[in-house]
């Protein structure tokens, strides 16, 4: 039985801190030595620091500074810098968070060092191998010792890969923590009037997926579809840096009313999404925020790893032609939206769960009979 009393928790990409900062929090808070280890994936303020000072999370302990380079060479530089880490710094857990690679190549390190892994956001599945994300998230979730599952399909996959029921534990969402805890501070920052917006009077989207940015020819006929919807309402487009340098490259003109911003901070953000009309987008977490805030959204992926959020949630998996944006658009536009209900488990406590699961100990794998 191990009862962790050192815990170093993993930080990587923008998607892993609003996940992470439950968890620190709440495992400071029952007394467990707690560091926090950011690899540097992301490294642009607006892609990192402002996140720090949204979420209220302490400055890391450590960065390993791996910026940007190809998957696997990203990969391999957490590694080396990570396994030094823990050499200087030991823990007896190691947290990690989502589907990025700093959170497998952080896994892997510990895994073979012998130190258990716990894996927040584990049994999410796209069913794309292509995709490097669903690559991440099925090899950290077997190599994980504890297995902190959003929704009981995370359970199912997970059980279904031949995981031991003992390893699974479905804590609730950690990402819905952060939510409820900034919500109110987030509705009360001028973010619109900055903007020239109205409060439901306006769309947001993001993309940022290789399968809708790289191929510059879906990428313009995104932006086109885009443009349709920006003629009914203002379209606010908080772009990230590789969108940005793909739409500057392929040389695509932008139509009147999308309107480019910044990537934007949590709480920026946040607000944002809360007082849009409609959502447009290709990312994962934001189709959770949207469904644990009522808000449509449109995904333009062909398929999802979080299919809670469509059966139960506000949000419909539109696939990726660029010519059915528009008319679902205009009938989320004109009052026929999806508000769903907010999935059981996200409730702003799933990180309390989490804390109670780690302090009262568990087996890990490397204590388990062979097989189990
Ligand atoms: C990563 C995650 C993705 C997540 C996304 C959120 C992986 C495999 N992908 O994708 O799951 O949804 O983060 O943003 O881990 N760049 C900057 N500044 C930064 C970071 C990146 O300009 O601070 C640019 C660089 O040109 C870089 C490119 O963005 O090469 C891609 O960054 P990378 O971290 O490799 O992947 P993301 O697309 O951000």
């Amino acid at each position: 039985m191990l009862v962790p009393e050192r815990v170093t928790c993993i930080v990587g990409a923008r998607p892993n801190f609003m996940k992470v900062a439950p968890a620190h929090a709440a495992l400071a808070a029952r007394g467990l030595q707690v560091r926090l280890v950011h690899t540097g994936q992301h490294y642009d303020a607006k892609m990192s620091a402002v996140f720090f000072d949204d979420l209220g999370m302490p400055r890391p302990d450590a960065f390993l500074d791996v910026g940007s380079a190809n998957h696997a060479v990203q990969t391999a530089r957490v590694m080396e810098r990570f396994d030094a880490e823990l050499e200087a710094h030991p823990a007896d857990l190691v947290l990690v968070a989502g589907d990025v690679n700093s959170t497998l190549a952080t896994a892997l390190v510990a895994s073979k060092r012998g130190i258990a892994v716990g894996h927040i956001e584990a049994g999410l599945r796209s069913r794309d191998w292509t995709m490097p994300e669903e690559q991440n998230r099925i090899l950290t979730d077997h190599c994980s010792d504890l297995l902190f599952t959003p929704s009981p399909d995370g359970d199912e996959h997970l059980l279904a890969e031949g995981i031991g029921a003992h390893r699974i534990h479905r804590v609730g969402n950690l990402m819905i923590d952060s939510l409820r805890k900034h919500q109110d501070r987030a509705l009360q920052l001028p973010t619109l009037d900055r903007l020239g917006l109205q409060a439901g009077g306006y769309a947001v989207t993001t993309l940022h997926r290789p399968s809708n940015v790289d191929d510059p020819e879906q990428l313009a006929a995104l932006v086109a579809a885009l443009g349709e919807v920006a003629a009914q309402v203002p379209v606010i487009f908080p772009i990230h840096p590789r969108t940005r340098a793909r739409i500057e490259q392929a040389g695509i003109a932008l139509p009147s009313g999308l309107q480019l911003a910044q990537p934007l901070g949590y709480l920026e953000f946040l607000g944002l999404m809360a007082q849009c009309a409609l959502m447009l987008t290709d990312s994962g977490g934001i189709q959770e925020e949207t469904t644990a805030l009522g808000v449509p959204c449109l995904t333009l992926r062909d398929n999802t790893e979080r299919p809670v959020t469509v059966s139960e949630g506000s949000n419909t998996l539109l696939g990726s032609d660029p010519a059915s944006i528009a008319p679902a658009a205009t009938e989320i536009l004109a009052g026929d939206g999806k508000r769903g209900r907010v999935p059981v488990g996200w409730d702003g406590h799933a990180s309390q769960r989490l804390a109670d699961v780690v302090c009262g100990g568990f087996v890990p794998l490397t204590e388990r009979p062979p097989g189990t």
